[in-house]
Order: C-alpha cells, then structure tokens, then sequence
C-alpha cells in the first residue's frame, strides 16, 4: 500500500509517498525562502505552494498511490487550504481515501520510525511550537508548553534583530562560540510552561550593553535550559525512560548536548530525528495517514482544515491497546 502526503503548514509544502513498512518512496518540499532578515509571510507561502506544488504531486501520483493524506492542522490557514485543497482533488480523482493528519503528532511518528523509539516523553521544538508530549491514557497529553511564541521563532527574531537570516538557532550557535561571558537573562518557567518574549525583549535590550556574541550565547543557555527542565519533569511524572527530539530546534548540538546531560542522569535514552527529517516534510505526514487508513480511519472530503488543532485531540488508534477506540 502507497499512502501520499502533503505537508503544508507553514512555508514548506512537502510531498511524500511511504509503504506500509514505512519505506520512503517519494520526497520531495517546496520550500519558500524570505529574504535576509525578513519572516514568513502567509500569504506568500500559499502562492509559492499553488505555483510549484503542483510539480512534485504529479510525480508522486504517477507512482499510483492507494491513500491520501495531508496536514490539516495546527498552521497558518493560507498554507493548510493549499495542501487540503490539492488532497481533496486527488483523493476525489483517484477515488481512494482522504485522511486529515494533525501535523505535530506527525513529527512524532516519524520520529519514532526512524529512530526507533517507542513511548517517549517528546520534546518538539520548532519555530511555531514549543512543546512537550507524552502518550498517556490513550492519547498524546500535553506536559508543558510555550504560552507564547515558540522557541525557534524567538531565536529566529533575535536573529533576525541581529541582521542574520533564517533559521536562526544555527547562525547563533556560531556567534556563541566566541562569548566570553554569560550574562543573566530572565529565565521563564511557569509551571510545567513557558514563556520566551520576556526573554527575546531581555535579550535585545541587553545588546545595548554587551556584546553580541555574550548575548547570543547567554539567550541560548537560557531558552535551552528552560526547555529541559520541563522535559525532565515529564520523565519524572510518567517515569518513561526515552526522550524524542522532534521540530527544527532539534537539529541544534548544544541543545541535544544538554538534554543528554539531564537523561544520562535518570537512566534515560535521548532519540534524535534525523535533521532532513525533524524539519517539515511529506513524508511524515504520509506516514501517520497509513497509520489512520491501516486502521480505517478517513476524513469525509469537505473537512475543513483547523488552523489551532492540538495534539490532545487527535486520536492515536495505532497506540491503543487491543486494536482501537
Ligand atoms: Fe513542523
């Protein structure tokens, strides 16, 4: 069985095509690039996709594909409609099931095909999200999470207050090497949450007075530390023993470095999703659609997509003893 997938939440439209043993068949991403310094406008992203989409799903219908899957949220609505759009078309076409994906349980998945993992406490990181998950009582649960902007988005802003271009966390990193001090920023855990614009303002404004590098590197210790102090508490709560890093933020060493130090410490295993894979992709998404439709799971053509669907509300039939719901 070959299950396309169209990834298209935010500016990468990714098309994907997986077996049911999770082999890779088909990928390919159309990504929108914004000038230096400049974000992610919406509406752009949803042109790029409308123009160029088209290219890669014609290949990967040529290979004769048995389901369709795509993103149908959390994301910017611009680019959701693009790829929900494209799917229904196919799926109606083909005549072959349509299943809506929720994109960060998507990362999930594929992390743990290709890593191997099985019930991790996950750490998904990424420009939008910053989140912490574990599979509890039937579902994907929530542990902690950004209350406003994501981790990867506030690096990219600093980044980009700094005249570097996109993705950010990378273009830091370097500048941090060279730090000579760590400077004391605001560090925001409430709860098992997280905040990180009182953090970006810190930061900013403690570029009037120190030098980029030092403020590089202390904004990363900072927002890293935070992060793993919350995935700590999850492991401790549901006494797990693997992690998953998952999202675009995963890709950082000095972030996998220090989420190693904390699992070495409570006998835990941090899985890493490989780098081509840990940022947006069809591939993902195509694989969690096989999971749904290998367990008969379809979503009626005119489903709308939902910009602000969490991963709480996703069913995981696949995870759920004896066979299903
Ligand atoms: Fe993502």
């Amino acid at each position: 069985m070959k299950t396309l997938g169209i990834e298209s939440t935010a500016h990468t439209f990714g098309v994907g095509v997986v077996d049911e043993r999770g082999r890779i068949l088909f990928d390919e991403r159309v990504v929108l690039r914004p000038p230096e310094g400049m974000g992610i406008l919406p509406r752009e992203a949803a042109d790029l996709f409308s123009r160029e989409g088209w290219k890669p799903l014609l290949k990967a219908v040529n290979m004769g594909v048995d389901g369709v899957a795509f993103s149908i949220g959390p994301g910017l609505g611009p680019s959701l409609r693009t790829g929900a759009v494209a799917a229904r078309y196919i799926a109606s076409s083909l005549n072959v099931p349509l299943i809506g994906v929720n994109h960060s349980l998507s990362h999930i998945e594929i992390g743990k095909l290709l890593t191997g993992a099985e019930d991790p406490v996950v750490v998904y990181t990424s420009g939008a999200n910053t989140q912490i998950i574990a599979h509890e009582g039937g579902k994907y649960r929530i542990f902690g999470e950004t209350l406003d902007m994501g981790i990867g988005n506030m690096l990219d802003t600093f980044a980009r207050r700094l005249g570097l271009s996109m993705p950010g966390p990378p273009k830091l990193l370097e500048l941090a090497q060279h730090a000579k001090q760590y400077i004391p920023l605001p560090y925001t855990v409430k709860g098992s949450d997280l905040t990180f614009s009182g953090l970006l303002t810190a930061a900013e404004r403690a570029l009037e007075k120190y030098p980029k590098e030092d403020v590089a590197f202390s904004l990363l210790e900072t927002a890293f530390a935070m992060v793993v102090e919350v995935a700590e508490r999850a492991l401790a709560h549901t006494e797990k023993d693997e992690v998953l890093l998952v999202g675009g933020v995963a890709a950082s060493p000095r972030f996998q470095e220090m989420m190693k130090t904390m699992a070495e410490e409570r006998g835990a295993k941090v899985h890493i999703v490989p780098q081509k894979y840990a940022v947006d992709n069809g591939v993902m998404i195509a694989w969690t659609g096989y999971l749904y439709l290998s367990h008969g799971y379809k979503t009626p053509i005119n489903t709308p997509i939902n910009p602000y669907f969490r991963i709480d509300q996703a069913e995981t039939p696949w995870l759920d003893a004896g066979g299903g719901i």
